[in-house]
């Protein structure tokens, strides 16, 4: 959204095992790190917020694995190997910072069907992973063989799909943070993986913002029961929502679910407006909104262990 503060302390290691070092480092001197992937779905408070963030963003890293998935992500992604054919063995490994776009795009330009469904979702793999990042044409789990995660004791593990419960926009994984992930994906035509993520692209800036500051849906979707099948988007647009505005930040007239920063908004416009979008829902259709955007609060950050 291009809001927020600064941090007191940020780290920035370039593999997985200088991020286990950084997490160490942090937990000694007693803080509880925060995690940045992309920041798409995140909104950070105004003003230096105290404490330690560790940024995943050098750990970019995207490659065909030579091994078996077990130690797929043990391999050295700097390491050649000989090309082989695309039609063989279809599977990516990607370190938590690639930024998923170019994990579609990779995928695409390989012909490999799977994650057409996250077409324009911004981020990293990273927190891809970790919000099972997706829509109406797929979720990122859908493709998952296996994960790297830090888990709370700052233990590395590797967990197969069928150890993971991926639910909507849940890994199920709470307090571990992914570090890579291993991808299956289906050996298509290339021309017929650009068509259809062509397709959903296209589909997607008719209804949604995608081009303007935004951290993307801010509400989940409700359990359709209470909502009568409404999205949280269609629930705010019918309660009149879209003529709601803070400062600068205005909720998008494209899309109720989205709210855009036009110009120079502040954290706190952000929040007060998504507080006011999700009182005006409950008075008027009774439906408690559950907000997908993540907010980092100075008083939380600082977290002393
Ligand atoms: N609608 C309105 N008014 C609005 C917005 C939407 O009437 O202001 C209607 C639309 O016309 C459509 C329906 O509501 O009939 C659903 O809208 P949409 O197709 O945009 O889907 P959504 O459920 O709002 C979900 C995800 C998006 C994802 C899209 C497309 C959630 C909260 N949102 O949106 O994910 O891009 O499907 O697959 O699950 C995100 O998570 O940040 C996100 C943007």
């Amino acid at each position: 959204m291009r809001i927020g503060g600064r941090v007191e302390w940020l780290l920035e290691p370039a593999t997985p095992d200088e991020f286990v070092a950084a997490w160490h480092a942090a937990r000694e001197r007693g803080y509880e790190p925060r995690v940045l992937g992309g920041g798409a779905n995140l909104l950070v408070e105004d003003g230096v917020l105290p404490g330690v963030v560790i940024t995943t963003a050098r750990m970019k890293r995207i490659f065909r694995p030579s091994a078996t998935t077990d130690e797929a992500l043990d391999q050295d992604p700097s390491s050649s190997i000989a090309p082989r054919p695309r039609g063989e063995d279809p599977r990516l490994v990607a370190w938590c910072g690639t930024t998923l776009p170019s994990l579609v795009s990779t995928a695409r330009d390989l012909g490999w069907s799977g994650l057409e469904g996250i077409v324009g979702v911004p981020g990293h793999v990273g927190g891809g992973v970790a919000m099972n990042a997706g829509g109406r044409w797929g979720e990122l789990w859908d493709v998952i063989e296996l994960v790297r995660v830090i888990d709370r004791e700052g233990e590395l593990r590797d967990l197969a799909r069928a150890e993971c419960s991926p639910r909507y926009r849940n890994w199920g994984l709470e307090g571990m943070v992914a570090l890579g992930a291993v991808f299956r994906l289906e050996v298509q035509s290339v021309g017929e993986v650009r068509a259809r993520g062509a397709e959903y692209l296209r589909e997607k800036r008719r209804v949604q913002p995608v081009t303007e500051w935004s951290c993307g849906c801010i509400f989940k979707n409700p359990d359709p029961e209470l909502s009568d099948g409404r999205s949280a988007g269609k629930l705010i647009d019918d309660c009149g929502g879209k003529v709601l505005s803070r400062g600068d930040a205005i909720v998008s007239p494209l899309h109720a679910n989205f709210i855009v920063n036009t110009r120079a908004a502040t954290a706190a416009d952000v929040t007060t407006l998504i507080e006011d979008v999700r009182d005006l829902v409950r008075e008027r259709s009774g439906v408690e909104l559950e907000r997908e955007v993540r907010i980092w609060r100075a008083a939380e950050l600082a977290n002393p262990l």
